[in-house]
This record gives C-alpha cells, sequence and structure tokens, in this order.
C-alpha cells in the first residue's frame, strides 16, 4: 500500500480527489496527502478542520473483492492500525470510540471517514480518509473545538513527525489489510475491543432515528455495535454519535 502517493498543497478534500483517481482506475493503495484541506469532510456531513502543515490528512484508497456490508470494518481495521502507529512514534495510548473516534485524554486526535464506490454485490473502490490532528498548537483550533479536540504535539509537549507517522500507520494497515484477507476480521474485533471505551459502559446512541440508552457489549463480526437497553433487548447500531454516561 502507498506504492502510488500523490502529494497536494491545497486541496478542498483528499476525498474527493480520491474518489475521482478511483474512477480513473488508480490501483489499489494509491494515497492521497494534502498539506491543506479547505473544505475537509467529516462523518454526518461535518466539517473537518485541516489547517495547514499541521496536521494529516489523507485518503487511502482500497479494492478488496467484497460486499458493500463489510465497509465499515475498515473504520475499525485503520482505527487499530492508528492506535500503534500513535503508540511507536509518541509512546502515546490512544483509545477507541465507537465508530471511528480516536481519542486521548478524552479529546478528539483522529477520525476516520471510509466512504466506497459499490453495486448491490461488490465493492468497487473503498476510500479510507484519514485526519490526525498532529502539529497543531492550541491557537491553531477554532473555540468550539478547544474543549473537544487535540494534537499529539498538546499532549506530547512537543513537535512530532509527520512522515513518521505516515509511514507508521501506512505499515500497521498494511499489516492488518494482509492478516484480514487471510484470517478473516476477527483477530481485529478482538484487538479493536481490547482499545476500545465504550465497550461494557452505559451510553447513549444518538441515531437519525432517535436516542437509545443501555449497555455496549460490542460489536458484531459486521463491525456494528450491539446496545442492550433496561429492558434487556439486544439493539444493532449501524451508525450514531455516542456519548459514555457516568453511570
Ligand atoms: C470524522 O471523525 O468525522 C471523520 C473525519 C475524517 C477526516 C479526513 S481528513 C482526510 C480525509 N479527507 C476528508 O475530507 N476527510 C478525511
Amino acid at each position: 500500500l502507498g506504492r502510488t502517493i500523490v502529494v497536494m498543497d491545497s486541496v478542498d478534500s483528499t476525498q474527493k480527489i480520491a474518489h475521482t483517481l478511483a474512477q480513473d482506475k488508480a490501483p489499489e493503495g494509491t494515497l492521497v496527502i494534502a498539506e491543506e484541506q479547505r473544505a475537509g469532510r467529516g462523518r454526518m456531513a461535518r466539517v473537518w478542520h485541516s489547517p495547514k502543515g499541521t496536521g494529516i490528512w489523507m485518503s487511502l484508497l482500497l479494492r478488496p473483492s467484497l460486499p458493500p456490508q463489510k465497509a465499515p470494518q475498515f473504520t475499525l481495521i485503520t482505527a487499530v492500525a492508528v492506535v500503534q502507529a500513535i503508540w511507536d512514534v509518541c509512546q502515546l495510548d490512544v483509545e477507541i470510540k465507537w465508530p471511528n473516534d480516536l481519542l486521548l485524554n478524552n479529546k478528539k486526535i483522529t477520525g476516520i471517514l471510509t466512504e466506497l464506490q459499490a453495486d448491490s454485490e461488490q465493492i468497487h473502490s473503498l476510500i479510507i480518509g484519514i485526519g490526525m490532528n498532529v502539529n497543531q498548537e492550541k491557537k491553531d483550533f477554532p473555540e468550539e473545538l478547544l474543549s473537544i479536540a487535540t494534537s499529539l504535539s498538546i499532549e506530547k509537549g512537543e513537535k512530532i513527525s509527520r512522515s513518521e507517522l505516515v509511514q507508521r500507520v501506512m505499515y500497521h494497515l498494511e499489516r492488518y489489510y494482509q492478516i484480514y484477507l487471510e484470517k478473516g476480521f476477527t483477530p481485529i474485533k478482538l484487538l479493536w475491543e481490547s482499545y476500545a471505551v465504550s465497550i461494557g459502559k452505559y451510553i447513549t446512541a444518538r441515531t437519525l432515528n432517535g436516542e437509545l440508552t443501555g449497555v455496549a457489549l460490542g460489536i458484531t463480526d459486521d463491525g456494528v455495535l450491539l446496545l442492550e437497553d433496561e429492558k434487556g433487548t439486544v439493539h444493532s447500531i449501524y451508525s450514531a454519535d455516542i456519548e459514555i454516561s457516568a453511570k
């Protein structure tokens, strides 16, 4: 992976560029990295703040021969790879909040956005967007993000090498992609659960259809979150924002 790397200065979104390259038949493993995104996108149509020269804003193109239902697993594979890359380079312990938030001291350090081009049976291209807050200082974050986001250098107290981090993320991603193709999702799921803060906790999940509260039991092999409510009914949650409650 990452044998073809497209490095750009200022783009609207690396996701958008990777989608276009995918349609133009770019090979599996193509990586798009930008210094700055003017319209970085997050999950649920949110904006991803991507100031120049501070973070890692990148999108990786994969072409697994799998049905589209498997796509959410790639968000979890990527989360595990990023946790390990951050440990390798910074020795900081990152926690995962389902489905795609990586947290350090309860603040967001990395977001992952998995998008796909597919028909009902087969993925044509899978685009994994990774946004890592690396060298921002507090003044680089807009006021409204300061209480919910942080950077590796703020937490570590020193500047961090972005190129080393990109290399480690790609190293682990390639490794776990291989393990996934050979052995399936189970080994990765176990690792993911060991890094996850939400599992076993009392949580509130806000979905498009409303709110659900209960205990997060774990994830299924498809990366779906299982939540048991007070009546003992188990719900499968495909997409939501979750909050970990004190109870
Ligand atoms: C989220 O937490 O909501 C996901 C954020 C994903 C951000 C990355 S930055 C690189 C890539 N390009 C984008 O426009 N978004 C993703």
